[in-house]
């Protein structure tokens, strides 16, 4: 059977409770998220989609441990979440790559942290793996700053897969990527989860990319954040690579692709107001 579910009896791992946040600012308090309540089950993949500066990165942040809640709370396995760790793979909107270790030592890293519980006999192995199925092979010993953004991109990714965690928590992970790679790494996730199986939460601007790969699909609206729409993707998994020529591709891109630009819209009128 696939690793990947969306059954409703797979046990809630992950759970929003009225989740707010506000950030001080020199005009007050900005409230950023508001009231977000979602449950994500085992297996699950769920993606958030919205406009910039709505709130999104912060969403991730709380469940990674790097940012408390104002109000409410998140629960991992039904216990707060206290911090990072290697449970939750992050991959950071800006690559989140240490300019100071090679290609070979960027993907090491976190196979070194304490409370990972990889075999040290593994870990060449499983940098190699992992390398090669990002095409970074020949790059081992460079630095990043002598890699294209793209591979930066590339980096980060399998820096977060290998440490195999059971949740991935991506943000805008392929933004960076030019069409062709962008396309190749969506068929490498869904495969890097069938073989592994994680739950996953994935910040994107493209709704293409939301309906190929996730379960669900969460719209969330101008600052801030609060929950718009949660949308079930009729499509199981393995995912056929033909789902794009569905005719309920379509009709859900449009119904998405309209939600969304009304959030744009309003979340335009709301910085445009800031500004006066
Ligand atoms: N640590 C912080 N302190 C103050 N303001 C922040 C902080 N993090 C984010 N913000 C602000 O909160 C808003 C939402 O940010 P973010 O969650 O990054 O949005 P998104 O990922 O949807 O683009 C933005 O206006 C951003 O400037
Ligand atoms: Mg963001």
């Amino acid at each position: 059977m696939s690793q990947l579910a969306t059954q409703t009896e797979a046990p809630v791992r992950v759970s929003f409770r009225d989740v707010s946040v506000e950030f001080p600012t020199a005009q007050g308090p900005m409230r950023v998220l508001d009231g977000v309540s979602l449950d994500i089950r085992q297996g699950e993949f769920v993606s958030i989609i919205g406009p910039s500066g709505c709130g999104k990165t912060t969403l991730m942040n709380i469940l990674g441990g790097f940012q408390q809640p104002t109000e409410g709370q998140v629960l991992l396995d039904g216990q707060p979440v206290r911090g990072p760790g290697p449970d939750r793979g992050v991959i950071f909107q800006e690559y989140g790559v240490f300019p100071w270790l090679t290609v070979r030592q960027n993907i090491a890293f976190g196979l070194k942290l304490a409370g990972n519980k990889i075999p040290k006999s593994e870990h060449q192995a499983i940098v190699w793996r992992y390398m090669a199925l990002m095409g970074l092979k020949d790059f081992a010993d460079h630095f990043p700053k002598h890699l294209s953004g793209g591979m930066r991109q590339r980096l980060a990714i399998a820096r977060a897969y290998a440490v195999r965690p059971q949740f991935l928590l991506m943000d805008e992970p392929f933004g960076a990527l030019d069409a062709q790679t962008r396309s190749a790494m969506q068929d490498l996730l869904l495969e890097v989860l069938e073989t592994e199986g994680k739950t996953v939460l994935l910040i994107t601007h493209s709704v293409e990319e939301a309906i190929y790969l996730s379960s669900r699909i969460v719209v969330v609206t101008a600052r801030p954040a609060r929950i718009r729409t949660v949308i079930d993707v009729p499509f199981g998994y393995p995912r056929a690579e033909n789902v794009h020529a569905d005719p309920r591709f379509g009709v859900l891109r449009a119904q998405i692709h309209e939600l969304v630009m009304q959030e744009y819209a309003a979340q335009a009128r709301q910085t445009l107001r800031m500004a006066d």
